[in-house]
């Protein structure tokens, strides 16, 4: 790579939408799940690569609300994909100083799931260097939703809420915005990720399909991000002073 990444300007939290697992499978006349399988291999590697670079925390789509509706088949793919991914890749998680954490309707994961996302929560709680976040059962209107009903149910008075209170039933409270949201597979959409959340993100689009990003995807992303100029709705000028 020509150009070196400036570890001075690293985005804090980087957001994925991990898309095109299905295309890739289909590409190579196989069934969707072997795209799955496979995008645990892009899952190893960015994480690994990420903590690496010094991102603090990575958010990873890995199942949305509206993915409760694929066919029940896919569906028990990428539930006992998480539970094996999980239960193999805790070791390298602590090698790794990296904590898990999830956001999402995580009660609707099968029990298999929960049990064994909650047992590595709890093994990498103390870990330091980067916290990777798995988007399970999210979606952003239900998370705004949610927000918003726990907000009533805590007699919230109206006049009191603002920006930082609404932020707080967030489930990423304790989680900076991210500066930069990835999405793979040359689809320009959000699907409903991080809607709150990515405000002012930068956004970035690559062809790779999921299961073929690799770290020198990652790096990429990341130069593009550190060229941009972000202005948070100021002039050049101002931001400039
Ligand atoms: C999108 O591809 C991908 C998903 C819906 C699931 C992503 C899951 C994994 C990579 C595996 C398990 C995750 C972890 C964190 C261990 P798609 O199926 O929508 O592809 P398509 O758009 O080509 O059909």
């Amino acid at each position: 790579m020509s150009q070196i990444i400036d570890t001075n300007n690293l985005p804090k939290h980087i957001a994925i939408t991990m898309d095109g697992n299905g295309r890739w499978a289909e590409s190579k006349g196989k069934i969707r799940a072997f795209g799955h399988k496979n995008g645990v291999k892009a899952v190893r590697d960015t994480v690994e690569a990420a903590a690496e670079i010094g991102i603090k925390f990575l958010t990873l789509y890995a199942f949305s609300t509206e993915n409760w509706s694929r066919p029940q088949s896919e569906i028990n793919a990428l539930m006992s994909l998480l539970v094996s991914a999980i239960n193999k890749e805790t070791k390298t998680l602590m090698n790794n100083n990296i904590k898990l954490s999830t956001i999402g309707a995580t009660d609707s994961l099968p029990s298999k799931a929960k049990k064994e996302l909650n047992e590595a929560i709890e093994e990498t709680k103390g870990n330091t260097r980067m916290t990777l976040i798995l988007a399970l059962s999210y979606s952003g209107r239900w998370e705004i939703l949610n927000a918003t009903k726990n907000l009533i149910a805590d007699g919230i008075n109206h006049e009191k809420i603002n920006e930082q209170i609404f932020q707080q039933y967030l489930t990423t409270k304790s989680v900076p915005d991210p500066e930069l949201l990835i999405r793979t597979s040359g689809e320009y959409r959000i699907s409903n990720f991080l809607l709150w959340q990515i405000a002012y993100s930068e956004l970035y689009f690559t062809n790779r399909l999921w299961p073929d990003f690799r770290r020198q995807d990652l790096e990429k992303a990341i130069l593009n991000y550190q060229n941009r100029e972000r202005r948070f709705g100021k002039t050049k000028k101002q931001i400039q002073n």
